[in-house]
């Protein structure tokens, strides 16, 4: 019995990796997260689940949905039995994901994981961007918040879930940092947003922050 977090990449479907297509192809069953009765992770991977065996678990974006992935994983554990199953996670498998607690209760339970990696959202934003996000000698920082965060030496801040705008726009000024908002990478609705009141206005989940010390950094956009 083994469970695999499956990365689909940030919203393109052409940006979902052979890989990804070959584990679903292998799969029993394809584990989808779902919010209000809307999947994004399943819309991505729509072309690639033609005749396949779709499980939707609701799993609010935002929210701690920590209970409920106990009781996933039973489910996933239950279902599964001696095969395979998948599931999809946005970007990549590892970095924030609903995988990684449902992971962990299904080894709980005795059974095995894998991860198959996914392209992450701070890449695609860096696509959108045309930018690189880092070169050599430099250092980055991924996080979903820069509390007790040291910047001194950081060249890039790359920040996910930007629930808190103001506190961290803040700190990013007064640390001399440039920053965009990119949100829907890759997606229907994708934006770049630079207007201060403009980023702290905006409401949605599916965004994130690109900082760096450097104005040349922008010269493409
Ligand atoms: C639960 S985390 C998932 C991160 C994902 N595993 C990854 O590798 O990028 C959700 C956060 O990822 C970011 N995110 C995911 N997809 C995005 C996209 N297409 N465009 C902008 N931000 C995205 C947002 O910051 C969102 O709040």
């Amino acid at each position: 019995m083994k469970l695999v977090g499956v990365g689909i990449g940030p919203g393109d479907s052409q940006l979902m990796t052979y890989k990804a297509v070959l584990m679903i192809n292998e799969a029993k069953y394809v584990f989808v997260p779902e919010s209000k009765g809307k999947s994004l992770a399943y819309e991505i991977a729509k072309p690639y689940l033609i005749d396949k065996e779709v499980i939707f678990l609701e799993t609010p974006m935002g929210q701690d949905n920590k209970e409920r992935y106990k009781d996933y994983a039973k489910k996933i554990f239950e279902m599964t039995g001696d095969d395979i199953s998948v599931f999809l996670t946005l970007g990549d498998s590892s970095v924030y994901s609903t995988f990684t607690y449902i992971s962990k209760e299904f080894k709980k339970l005795g059974g095995e994981v894998e991860f198959i990696p996914g392209i992450t959202s701070f890449s695609a934003a860096a696509s959108v961007l045309n930018i690189p996000l880092i070169e050599k000698g430099e250092k980055m920082i991924v996080c979903d918040s820069l509390d007790g965060v040291n910047l001194i030496n950081i060249d890039t801040v790359v920040i996910l879930k930007t629930v808190e705008k103001e506190k961290l726009i803040e700190r990013l000024e007064k640390e001399g940092f440039y920053y965009y908002y990119v949100k829907r990478c890759t997606q229907f609705g994708e934006e770049i947003i630079s207007d201060k009141e403009k980023i702290l206005d905006d409401r949605d989940y599916l965004s994130l922050i690109v900082a760096k010390r450097s104005e040349e950094d922008w010269f493409t956009l």
